[in-house]
């Protein structure tokens, strides 16, 4: 188990700087992922049948609209399933993890609501629904062994559990940069192998036999490490610390003591992972790129223009994992 020490969580509430009102391009990620979710589900039914009761997990779920529209896709799923092979719906046990600073009041609160529109949707005979929160570390073990048919996260992965060691000599950066000395790289790609391995490792006792993981995280396209692909927004806020360290509000030594734990893996990256850690059977590896501004048009040729100048490697690359886990002796 790995005790995390350094991870911020994300603003509460509905205010202008909360996490709820910014969290388009999450949203946008969410939708992309969306039939690699309904597959994986899909494939869930097909292996074991529709189970009494089913379990799911959403790790790192923060709060807002994106933790309850994940719920809803994977609500509607079922829906569809139970409706195409004339199926009673099982009863869904939801269990949403985050740390446990996270603003689990503002969620719980949106539950009423949710209930309500889940039943003027897809009527009584549809769930019930039991939604529940499960504060905690995604780098500890959370759930009991076996509990879970269906375990997913978005936008949460790339977070590691600590900012990595010796990062001492990465002044004036706060993530990997083009001027960072190899040290860094190495380190960083260390932590994000022994964060990633761990998580594997948990969560294949808490999944059942022939269940399945999505989970999709913030990645770049390309193997180099100092590409824009990863690094151009963290170079940005970085030149913005170091224009307050300028106008003397910011302190020099903070910006170089300051390191940011995350970790935008490649493809190939998360494959050797996934496979010398080896609880689970990767059925799916895939990148989306999706647009930093969520807000533009893509077939605005304007914008698309605006936006490649602005951000000329501006794509935030995004990796689908799909797995179930190797072999079980434990059947649900
Ligand atoms: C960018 S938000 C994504 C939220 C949501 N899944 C979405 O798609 O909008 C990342 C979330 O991961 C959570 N997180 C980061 N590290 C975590 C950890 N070790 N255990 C549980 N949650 C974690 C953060 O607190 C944050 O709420």
């Amino acid at each position: 188990m790995v005790e995390v020490r350094s991870v911020p969580c994300m603003n509460a509430g509905n205010e202008a700087i909360s996490y709820a009102n910014n969290s388009l391009l999450q949203k946008t990620v969410i939708l992309k992922a969306r039939l690699i979710l309904e597959e994986a589900i899909k494939d869930i039914l097909m292996s074991k049948g529709f189970p009494a009761s089913f379990n799911v997990a959403d790790l790192g779920c923060s709060s807002g609209p994106n933790t309850l529209l994940v719920l809803s896709e994977i609500l509607d799923t079922f829906y569809g399933m139970c409706q195409q092979v004339n199926q009673k719906s099982p009863e869904f046990q939801v269990f949403l993890n985050d740390l446990p600073g996270n603003d689990f009041n503002s969620l719980f609160k949106s539950l009423p609501t949710f209930y309500q529109n889940l039943k003027k949707d897809k009527g009584d005979q549809f769930g019930p629904c039991f939604v529940s929160g499960m504060p905690g570390s995604f780098y500890e073990r959370l759930f009991p062994s076996r509990s879970l048919h269906f375990i997913h996260s978005s936008c949460s992965l790339q977070w590691l559990s600590n900012v990595p060691e010796n990062l001492e000599n990465n002044k004036a950066n706060i993530y990997m940069a083009k001027s960072s000395p190899p040290n860094v790289y190495k380190a960083y790609l260390e932590q994000f192998q022994r964060d990633f391995s761990s998580f594997l490792s948990l969560r294949s006792e808490e999944i059942i036999s022939r269940g399945r993981m999505v989970h999709t995280l913030s990645g770049r396209s390309i193997p180099d490490p100092s590409s824009k692909d990863c690094c151009y927004l963290w170079e940005l806020l970085t030149k913005s610390f170091l224009e307050l360290v300028d106008e003397g509000l910011v302190e020099a030594t903070k910006v170089d003591s300051f390191n940011i734990p995350y970790y935008n893996p490649c493809k190939e990256e998360v494959r050797e992972i996934v496979e010398k850690e080896g609880s689970f059977n990767l059925d799916k590896l895939e990148i989306v790129e999706v647009n930093w501004d969520p807000s533009d048009d893509p077939s605005n040729e304007k914008n698309k223009i605006g936006i490649i100048g602005l951000f000329p490697f501006g794509d935030f690359a995004l990796h689908c994992v799909s797995g179930n886990p190797r072999s079980r002796a434990l059947d649900f």
